[in-house]
């Protein structure tokens, strides 16, 4: 196995990010208590920023999980919102009172079922992010590009795969990503990198 970051690079980063949100931290506790993959503190932060530059109306989520990367963009917001997607009722359930105990509520929409098939019904989406099934990122922003806004984000969570990217690895998550990578490297519509923080983390910027 690859590592991406070095741990003690890592470790360092982590003391730097001081956190003192109250639902920030309990969500890191439960995802640390239940082995739930969460984008984590500093790609939290990445998004916080990003939100804040794009000052996006409409920020679209393909795998919410209970909230984690959404509270971090719900955040940022001023006047948009952020759709929350999740097949799994209970994680929608867990967001959506945490949202409300935060104040963040009005910011968001929160939806049960297949992340694209709801995804599909919005348009001039500013933000696309993307964190379900490794093997449905090459099919999930093909599908989407259609409701990009002009100058849309693409953000895309789990990029390098925990190294599995570099090498022989065959299995359907990596063949996934590796497709998507190389799409979105690939198409000259999009100013596409990766930041090799975490796991890997993809911003593409449509150009037009
Ligand atoms: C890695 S977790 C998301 C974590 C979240 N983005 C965060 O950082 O807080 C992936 C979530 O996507 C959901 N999921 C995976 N594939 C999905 C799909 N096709 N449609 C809807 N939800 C999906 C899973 O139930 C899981 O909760």
């Amino acid at each position: 196995m690859v590592t991406i970051t070095d741990p003690r690079i890592n470790d360092y980063l982590m003391k730097l990010a001081v956190e003192d949100d109250q639902y920030i931290l309990e969500m890191e506790r439960i995802a640390q208590k239940k082995d739930f993959p969460i984008v984590e503190r500093l790609v939290g932060r990445l998004l916080f920023v990003l939100t804040e530059l794009k000052k996006p109306k409409l920020i679209v989520e393909l795998g919410s999980g209970f909230g984690y990367s959404s509270y971090w963009f719900a955040k940022a917001l001023h006047n948009g919102k952020v759709v929350l997607t999740d097949y799994r009722e209970e994680n929608i359930d867990y967001a959506k009172k945490l949202f409300k105990k935060a104040g963040l509520i009005r910011k968001a929409e929160f939806r049960v079922g297949e992340a694209l098939e709801i995804a599909k019904e919005y348009n001039n989406i500013d933000i696309l992010f993307i964190d379900i099934e490794k093997y449905q990122y090459p099919e999930a922003v093909k599908t989407l590009l259609p409701n990009l806004n002009k100058n849309a984000l693409i953000i895309a969570d789990n990029t390098l795969w925990y190294g599995k990217v570099v090498g022989k690895n065959r299995d359907k998550e990596t063949l996934g990503i590796k497709k998507f990578n190389q799409y979105l490297f690939g198409n000259q519509d999009f100013m596409t990198t990766i930041l090799p923080l975490r796991d890997g983390i993809l911003i593409a910027y449509k150009l037009f």
